[in-house]
């Protein structure tokens, strides 16, 4: 029996317990520090917080974090790692990625989603349901790209950023960490870390 955990009860877990099945996992099991109060999440149930997950390790065969928060997200990720947990890739059956991207544990990639050739993806990353990643991008760990949202080819997005929905990236364009990509934005030059960025052209909020 292929049995997943996923920690973190959210909505972006429920596509993940969605996007698993599709990919051949059996059962899906949540786990999330509001358990026992919380338990269940849509269709799966919740069975544990992050103590009760590390101490069952051995009985699943892998683990995704289901955290939206990109800096949590990440830290949960490190302390299962360091627990001895396996962190597959999970990949929709519908999303197209080259097979000359390299893509870091731990991280998903939904349905629809492009990732083109020679781009290079941290651990932990999300590339949300129809986001395009053009060739030769490189995205740091714990990096998000919304729903929709398009990077164009040699794209750097730095550790732990986000790029809300819809936005666009331009070529060669490098964002730094921490940053926030508002819904809809068009970034067309370099970014400092830690910035909120909307617009079109992107600017500072
Ligand atoms: C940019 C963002 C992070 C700002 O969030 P916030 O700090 O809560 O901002 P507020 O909603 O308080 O809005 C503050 C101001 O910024 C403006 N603003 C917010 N988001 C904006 C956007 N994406 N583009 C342009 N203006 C925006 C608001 O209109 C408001 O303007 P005002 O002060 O003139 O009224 C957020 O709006 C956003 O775009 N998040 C991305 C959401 C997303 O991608 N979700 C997908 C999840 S999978």
């Amino acid at each position: 029996m292929k049995h997943l955990a996923v920690l973190g009860a959210s909505g972006h877990g429920k596509v993940i317990a969605d996007c698993a099945e599709l990919c051949g996992w059996e059962q899906v099991s949540f786990f999330d520090d509001r358990w026992p109060e919380l338990k269940v999440n849509g269709h799966w149930p919740v069975i544990g917080g992050t103590n009760e997950l590390i101490e069952t390790l051995s009985q699943f065969q892998g683990v995704v974090v289901g955290i939206g928060n990109n800096g949590i997200r990440l830290t949960k990720l490190q302390q299962l790692l360091d627990a001895g947990a396996q962190l597959p890739v999970l990949q929709h059956p519908s999303a197209q990625v080259s097979r000359y991207a390299r893509i870091g544990l731990g991280s998903v990639v939904f349905a629809g989603a492009v990732i083109n050739a020679d781009s290079e993806l941290g651990k932990g990353v999300i590339i949300n349901t129809g986001a395009t990643v053009d060739h030769d991008c490189v995205l740091g760990d714990g990096v998000h790209i919304s729903p929709g949202a398009n990077l164009a080819g040699g794209v750097v997005v730095a550790e732990r950023s986000w790029i809300g929905i819809g936005a666009s990236v331009r070529q060669l364009v490098r964002i730094g960490s921490d940053v926030v990509v508002g819904a809809g934005a068009a970034v067309v030059a370099d970014t400092a870390d830690a910035v909120i960025l909307v617009g079109v052209p992107a600017r500072p909020r």
